[in-house]
């Protein structure tokens, strides 16, 4: 693990504004820096960089940060990957932290796993650059397919020698496991005679998302009719085949940045397709595609264009795969090649212009490609035609968006040539057993959706008000608890002559502990769940904590909280924002002193929840005759007076009281 002192050093260190200038092109605006948001297609910026801050917010989609979250954001790297990225960065050396022998055991078995699969990677692929062997033997035939150096270093290709255990025998020499090499699968053991699984094979290293090597495939060199063409990892703890997609360690940026993945079939594809310069892609390895695969995109895209091969086996077993991924609420085309050629081999044959103009011609949506697909056999057979049409509305009815399910409803009905009123009352019947199946929690949902619909105008707005002053209360918190200031304190008295009096004592403060005061005299907690956990969190770290800084307080928040407390954060560099696109509103000053403001705020608040107090005393009076109400009566005019004394404080007057 890193030590905390290494995390604490790279937060000192790291500027924000440094650290994403790497990915986006941040241009000076006042005190921060602006940008196109690297989330999303956009034309003017509407991504904001605060170095004073040390935080960033990307206002068209709603992420926001420090450094750390950018980069799992933004290179979708985890905690620890993000760290070690910022201290090579900056040049920090990460120290790690000391272990038990017994936490090593517990906590390393992955670890261990992990490592072992590295040191697979580079002893393969060194073995490949740089031994005889390798060079002559998987070196040639990554060159007779095409793969330039850099594509082989990419992908890290690497070659497994003829002897049975020179691979295992390095391994076992630098100290690495036996235990680990026999659960990763690289090594077989056998009657005591452990052996390479891999032995005489080109190797592909899987990565996962963020890089970390999973598992390999090998390919055969041979034409051995006996052996598989290719042998790849067995499941373990570290690999998992269905929730893994070749290539994808190498496709994420460009995925997201094209908002468009391809899918094809294997290994050769990919790379081909890399080498070519189309970087979106990722392949499911010749297995089916599985709905863990499928989310793995959709975390990047919504957009998939699957890729098949020439030959029509392949068509029909991947086509069960559109109809998971328009399960998955994506949107899917189809493109297909020419007979006898795979991505691979249509790749290496044409030009990067030619290639993206194929590709975009021949992109079918599911509907049209199912049509061609099919159409020529069903065309003067009218029941193989309507098992064709039931196939379609089958696929639309997976859809969960039902504008769009009308939209290819509209399609199917112009291809088919068929009316839509048939085909809709055929989607009516398979949607509607699906939501008997699933259709629980839609029902709840609606359901929700409703009571919030018949909330009465009044009650939103006021619901509104209370957001609003706890956001508040939160927003000053947030930058200006740690302050000491002078507040007064109000105290009510009988003098001699039997008179009250207003004492007015001034004392300092810490903003935060008179907040938390406050409150707890009114004992009032803040409505919001979320915001009343932030607050919480936030009491604890002052009383723990020196001061504050958005950075280092951000990291440890999960992150629901984190995202609350940027954008509450960034809110004037959102107006800032707004102003650089001619909307003319005026950020807001805050002229006043922190003491002012404060004091207002909770004023404010006190007010609103004493307000509450008197609507509901007024609900309670009885109209029937002869039902007391002195009481309530009586309560609600302490409360009146309280008003009062809050109105007079704040310098308004309140016209509803007068
Ligand atoms: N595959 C596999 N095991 C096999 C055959 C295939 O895991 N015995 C997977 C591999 O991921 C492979 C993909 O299925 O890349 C597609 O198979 P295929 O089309 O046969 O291989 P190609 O990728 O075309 O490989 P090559 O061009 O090297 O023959
Ligand atoms: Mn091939």
């Amino acid at each position: 693990m890193i030590s905390q002192a290494t995390i604490d050093t790279v937060f000192e260190t790291a500027r924000v504004e440094e650290v994403i200038g790497d990915f986006v092109q941040l241009k000076r605006a006042g005190s921060n820096f602006k940008g196109l948001s690297p989330f999303s297609d956009e034309r003017s910026p509407s991504f904001m960089v605060s170095p004073a801050k040390g935080i960033w917010k990307d206002f068209s989609s709603g992420k926001g940060g420090n450094s750390v979250a950018f980069l799992m954001e933004h290179s979708h790297f985890t905690y620890p990957e993000a760290i070690r990225f910022l201290a090579k960065k900056y040049n920090i050396e990460i120290e790690e932290t000391e272990q038990s022998d017994e936490e090593k055991l517990n906590t390393d078995v992955r670890e261990s796993m992990y490592l072992v699969s590295e040191f697979a990677k580079t002893y393969f692929h060194n073995t490949l650059l740089n031994s005889e062997e390798g060079k002559a033997i998987g070196l040639s035939y990554f060159k007779e397919r095409g793969f330039t150096n850099e594509t082989i270093k990419k992908f890290s290709l690497g070659y497994s020698p003829e002897t049975w255990d020179a691979f295992t025998k390095e391994a076992l020499g630098k100290g690495y496991k036996m235990e680990f090499l026999e659960s990763t699968g690289l090594t077989i053991a056998r009657e005591d005679r452990p052996f390479d699984r891999f032995k005489s094979r080109v190797m592909f290293p899987i990565q996962s998302m963020s890089g970390r090597v999973l598992g390999f495939g090998g390919r055969i060199l041979t034409n051995d009719k006996k052996a598989a063409k290719y042998l790849n990892s067995p499941e373990s703890e570290i690999y998992h085949k269905s929730k893994v997609l070749y290539g994808i360690f190498q496709a994420k940026q460009s995925i997201a940045k094209l908002n468009n993945c391809f899918l094809v079939e294997g290994y050769t594809d990919v790379i081909q397709f890399n080498q070519a310069g189309i970087e979106n892609v990722v392949a499911s390895s010749g297995t089916a595609l599985t709905p863990d695969q499928i989310r793995l995109i959709n975390r990047l895209t919504k957009n998939i264009t699957v890729l098949f091969d020439g030959d029509a086996a392949g068509l029909r077993a991947s086509v069960r795969g559109i109809d998971l991924i328009l399960e998955e609420g994506m949107n899917v085309k189809v493109c297909t090649f020419p007979d006898g050629d795979d991505p691979d081999s249509f790749a290496r044959k044409t030009s990067y212009e030619d290639l993206v103009a194929y590709l975009e011609t021949n992109a079918k949506d599911f509907i049209q490609f199912k049509a061609s697909l099919l159409m020529n056999e069903a065309k003067n057979d009218p029941v193989k035609k309507a098992d064709l049409i039931r196939d379609m509305v089958t696929s639309i009815s997976k859809i969960p968006d039902r504008i769009q399910r009308e939209i290819y409803i509209q399609e199917c009905s112009r291809i088919m040539d068929i009316s839509e009123q048939v085909l809709t009352s055929t989607l009516a019947q398979l949607v509607q057993k699906d939501i008997t199946e699933v259709g629980k929690k839609a029902k709840q949902e609606q359901k929700a959706f409703e009571i919030v619909k018949n909330e009465s105008p009044v009650q939103a707005s006021k619901v509104d008000v209370l957001y609003r002053l706890e956001r508040k209360i939160i927003e000053i918190l947030l930058l200006y608890g740690n302050k000491t200031e002078e507040f007064e304190d109000v105290f009510l008295r009988t003098n001699g002559e039997g008179e009250i009096e207003t004492i007015i004592e001034k004392k300092e403060y810490k903003v935060y502990q008179r907040i938390y005061l406050s409150l707890q005299e009114d004992e009032v907690e803040l409505a919001n769940p979320l915001f009343r956990d932030i607050f919480n969190d936030l009491i604890q770290y002052f009383l723990q904590n020196e001061k504050l800084e958005f950075e280092k307080y951000l990291m440890h928040l999960n992150s629901d909280f984190a995202q609350e407390v940027t954008d509450i954060l960034m809110e004037d560099e959102r107006l800032v924002l707004h102003n650089w696109e001619g909307q003319n509103i005026i950020p807001k000053t805050k002229n006043e002193t922190i003491s002012q403001y404060v004091s207002e705020t909770i004023l404010t608040m006190r007010w609103y929840l004493v307000d509450k107090i008197i609507d509901e005393l007024k609900n309670s009076v009885s109209n029937e005759p002869g039902s007391d109400n002195t009481e309530s009566m009586s309560m609600a005019m302490d409360y009146y007076k309280l008003i009062n004394s809050f109105s007079k404080k704040l310098g308004r007057v309140m016209s509803r009281y007068s």
